[in-house]
Order: C-alpha cells, then sequence, then structure tokens
C-alpha cells in the first residue's frame, strides 16, 4: 500500500510538466538564477512533513529541508493554521513606525531563547544575509573598526556587505570591484594541527597584519585597508562548505583571542541554529557566547525572517531612533513572519525536536557510515540532523544529487568543488523514513560513485 510519507515515483524526472515548467521560466527569468539541464531540477508543488511532490506527482523525501528552512517540517499544521488566522487579522503593519503587535510577542519569544534572554536586544530583517549586514553594521558602531577577519570557505551571503565576508571565490570574483577590501580570510580547520594554524593566522590578521594564507581566496586587506579588525565572523560549523566541524576548544580560542584584541565575535548561526545540530543553537556543543549572533532559515517556520541579536551593552552602540531608524526595511517584523516563527518556536520546544535532532541525527550519521560504499568516502561528518558526507572528489556530490533525485530523494551538494553531499533534513524525518533514504542514498551512491 502506497505510504503517503515515503518516495513515489510516478514518472521519472524531470517529468513532462516539469519540463514545459523550465521551458517557461526560461522565458522570464534571469538565466543566473535557477539551474536547468536535462536532468535538473524538479518544480515543487506541495510539500508536508518531510516530503514533497513535484509538479508531476511524484513524491520526494527531502533531505534538505529546503535549505534548511523546514526545521518541523514543511506545513506544520500549527504553523499553518496560526498563519490562516494572522491572514485574515493583519497581514501586513508598519514595522519600525507603528509596529505590528505579533512583532512585539515574537521578539520576546525570540529573546528568551537567546544566551543573553532579556539581557538581548534584537534587530529583525528577512533574509540571513541582512541579518549579516546588520551584525557587521553592528560591530563597527561599537568599536570604531571597519575591519573584518572571516573564514575561507564560510558562507554569510551574497549581498555586498555579507558577500565581502564570505569565503568563496566563485561568489567574490566577478564583484570584487565593489567589495569592501578590509577583510582577512583565515583556514577554518577541522583537525587540531590545522586548529594551530588558524589561529595563527588569527593572531596576525587581528594584529592587522597582512599576509596571504594560501589559496586563490585570500581576499585579504589591503596596507590601510580596514587597519584594526572590529569583528571576527564565523559559522559554528561551517554548513554550505560541506558541514565542516571545528575541532574541540576552537571556538573558544578564537573567542578569547578576539576579545583580547578588542573585536567583537560575530556567530553566524544562520544554518546551524534552532536544533539543527542537536542544540538550541551550535554555541553550546563548545560552551562559547558569542558578542552577536545571526539567526534565520528556519526562523521563520517557512516564512522569511531572520534576526542579529546580541547583549544590550553592544547592541546599544546603535543610536536611539529619532524617527529614521539607522537601518530598517518595509516588511521588518512582519506579522505573518513573526506570527509563523512564534508558533516554530512553540513547536520546537513542545516537540522537542532539538532532543530528537540529537538522538536520530546521531544514530542516521552512524547507519550512513555503516552501509554506505566505504570506498567512495573520504568522511562523514556533522552534529545532529546536520550531516555531510565528503566523496573528496570534485562534482561527486552533485553525481550523488541526480542519482539520489531520480529514486525520490532530495539532497544537495556542497562543499567548494560540489564534493560533499549535505544532508540538512527536517526535525522530524521518522525511523521509517530514515531507513528509506539510507536505503536510497546506498543506491544512489553504488550507482553514480560507488
Ligand atoms: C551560514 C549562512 N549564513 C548566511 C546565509 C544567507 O542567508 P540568506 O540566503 O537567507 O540570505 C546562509 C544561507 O545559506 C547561510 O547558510
Amino acid at each position: 500500500m502506497d505510504d503517503p510519507t515515503l518516495p513515489h515515483m510516478v514518472t521519472p524526472p524531470p517529468g513532462p510538466a516539469t519540463r514545459e515548467l523550465a521551458r517557461r521560466l526560461r522565458q522570464v527569468e534571469s538565466r543566473n538564477v535557477t539551474y536547468l539541464s536535462e536532468h535538473f531540477p524538479v518544480f515543487w508543488a506541495r510539500a508536508r512533513g518531510a516530503v514533497v511532490d513535484d509538479a508531476d506527482g511524484n513524491r520526494y523525501l527531502d533531505l534538505t529541508g529546503a535549505f534548511g528552512v523546514a526545521l518541523a517540517g514543511h506545513a506544520h499544521p500549527r504553523i499553518t493554521a496560526a498563519i490562516r488566522e494572522q491572514a485574515g487579522i493583519l497581514t501586513h503593519g508598519m514595522g519600525d513606525v507603528h509596529p505590528p503587535v505579533r512583532k512585539v510577542e515574537f521578539l520576546e519569544r525570540l529573546a528568551a531563547i537567546l544566551p543573553w534572554g532579556s539581557h538581548s536586544r534584537i534587530t529583525l530583517a528577512n533574509s540571513g544575509s541582512e541579518a549579516v549586514e546588520i551584525a557587521l553594521k553592528t560591530t563597527l558602531l561599537a568599536t570604531g573598526r571597519p575591519g573584518v577577519v572571516a573564514f575561507r570557505g564560510a558562507y554569510h551571503g551574497l549581498t555586498l556587505g555579507s558577500l565581502a565576508a564570505t569565503g568563496r571565490d566563485d561568489f567574490r570574483e566577478p564583484f570584487r570591484g565593489r567589495l569592501y577590501p578590509g577583510v582577512r580570510f583565515v583556514p577554518f580547520p577541522t583537525t587540531p594541527d590545522e586548529a594551530r594554524e588558524s589561529l595563527a593566522a588569527l593572531d596576525l590578521a587581528l594584529a592587522g597584519g597582512r599576509r596571504e594564507f594560501g589559496g586563490t581566496d585570500a581576499g585579504a586587506a589591503g596596507p590601510g585597508e580596514g587597519g584594526l579588525p572590529g569583528a571576527v565572523i564565523l559559522e559554528p560549523i561551517q554548513g554550505r562548505a560541506g558541514v565542516r566541524v571545528p575541532p574541540p576548544g576552537f571556538l573558544a580560542e578564537v573567542a578569547r583571542r578576539t576579545r583580547a584584541a578588542g573585536a567583537l565575535l560575530v556567530f553566524d548561526e544562520i544554518f546551524s541554529g534552532l536544533g539543527r545540530t542537536g542544540r538550541l543553537f551550535a554555541l553550546e556543543h563548545e560552551g562559547v557566547v558569542p558578542d552577536l549572533i545571526c539567526v534565520g532559515k528556519g526562523l521563520g517556520g517557512g516564512l522569511p525572517l531572520s534576526a542579529c541579536a546580541g547583549p544590550v551593552e553592544v547592541m546599544d552602540a546603535w543610536p536611539e531612533s529619532p524617527g529614521e531608524a539607522l537601518h530598517t526595511s518595509t516588511f521588518l517584523g512582519h506579522p505573518l513572519a513573526c506570527t509563523a516563527g512564534l508558533t516554530f518556536l512553540d513547536v520546537l520546544e513542545e516537540e522537542e525536536l532539538t532532543a530528537y535532532a540529537a538522538r536520530e541525527g546521531e544514530a542516521f550519521r552512524r547507519a550512513l557510515a555503516r552501509e554506505l560504499p566505504e570506498a567512495s568516502i573520504r568522511e562523514i561528518r556533522g552534529r545532529g540532523f546536520f550531516i555531510g558526507i565528503d566523496l573528496g572528489r570534485p562534482g561527486a556530490g552533485v553525481e550523488v544529487t541526480e542519482e539520489a533525485l531520480r529514486r525520490g530523494l532530495i539532497v544537495l551538494p556542497a562543499g567548494p568543488h560540489g564534493e560533499v553531499v549535505e544532508l540538512s533534513p527536517p526535525l522530524i524525518l521518522s525511523g521509517r523514513q530514515r531507513e528509506v533514504a539510507l536505503e536510497l542514498l546506498v543506491e544512489s551512491f553504488r550507482r553514480s560513485v560507488g
């Protein structure tokens, strides 16, 4: 009997309806945006829980959580009901002028789960990149120093400010002429030896030193550019770089050195936050509290919502609004997004999704390590439901992704050369869904890279 929570393929993807949509899309969307090929993508028509239907009626298991957003699953009934109700009451307000009631409620709810509790001050935004922009603006206001230290491989977004701190040459190069040059990049370590090298590079960068630390993605500050850094920004676990976990103690050392140098530490928890890694925030694995945190993705329960937050001493670097906010936007504190976010945070807590991710995510990782063809894999890493399968060969993650799609499994490639398969499923993935995902992944690996 057909189980609606499991994959079910009625036509090889991309099917006829999908091909027609791809043809229409080509006529209207900038060619930069959606990658269209013979084998990719499929167009989503419907999603609930951890499954997605495409336009041809194929049903897939979504092991991406749609870029990590669907933490509570797609279309969680409570979140959907709350959005419906709110849509009939107030869909849009005047965020920083006549704020929606929901904004206040959401901010209170979010503050309560941040490391600084009621001492937190928060600025809301609509995307992860914008939350990073706010963090970088905050560090400049607080320290008077525009310079930034960021990490190679880091992904902080593609708006100009966040892109300047994104450590990927492919994204940076076409816009180099517009990027703030005062960002020094240091290596992101995954072993104790690499951590020593990274910390030495960090010390030099914090002292305002200039050195190219190998590689071509240097983006190192030139003389006089940026001066002494006022910010160190990093993902506690690098996501799009291929789910790279730093060795124990590294984050604490970064925090110590950053503060000794009079700079502020920014944790970008846009991907790693809100239960994904088996802790509410990935910072808890190391017990390190930053000066600022960025959250996004799942924060809005599926609607666009992000935040930059810190303790009042840091966030009060911003002046009191005299009537014109120095940083705001039309949709700030959007009542629909705040309602969805409020309900999502309730669901996260009441359904104990974080503990589930810790337990079931680890079990999934162990099963992957046991079952996937050993010869094709360099490393399986991650925490909770944040898993990277490193194949050690450029493009191998892309091959597996396409093979998996044919079998009813949605995964994404990651890593600078598409060498990793990244898994960031909804935190509600059931035991049976995991079993089926594992079977299909094993087949996909065997067929493509095994
Ligand atoms: C760690 C991290 N920071 C920032 C961003 C940018 O977020 P957005 O795409 O919502 O602008 C992302 C997106 O993947 C991310 O993973």
